[in-house]
């Protein structure tokens, strides 16, 4: 067990230190950007669809905070790339922690989810059914 979850802490920090997709794309279908108020931490994420304007062809992200939300940043923007938008929408925080792999004390679950809260308000914004200029982890 102890063995395990450290496996999960050096891969938390091998995506802090190294990000995947860490950037902006040229040509994203959608962008959003949203914050964790506790702190101000803030990201950024894009995303490309294919020509079904459903798959998630290609997520790139930039970002300022912590290694938890960081981290979950970038293995996001890893697993969303050939996912469905939908698929995208049914995610939830349990998701993120298992993507995580460690235990989350409430207090950081809002550092863990704060990506995925952006590229599911940005899907839905782009799809008309959410108005709102920036993401926030209170809601
Ligand atoms: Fe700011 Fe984690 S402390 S997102």
């Amino acid at each position: 067990m102890a063995l395990g979850s450290d496996m999960y802490r050096q891969q938390i920090l091998d995506h802090y230190k190294n990000p995947r997709n860490y950037g902006e794309l040229e040509d994203p279908t959608f962008t959003h950007i949203g914050e964790n108020p506790m702190c101000g931490d803030e990201i950024r994420i894009d995303v490309k669809l294919a020509d079904d304007e459903e798959t998630i062809q290609q997520v790139a992200f930039t970002g300022d905070g912590c290694a938890i939300s960081q981290a979950s940043a970038s293995m996001l923007s890893s697993d969303l790339q050939g996912k469905t938008i939908a698929e995208l929408q049914e995610m939830d925080r349990d998701d993120i922690i298992d993507m995580l792999g460690v235990d989350i004390s409430p207090m950081r679950v809002k550092c863990a989810v704060l990506a995925e809260k952006v590229a599911q308000d940005g899907a839905e914004i782009y799809q008309g059914e959410l108005e709102k200029a920036k993401t926030t982890t209170e809601d």
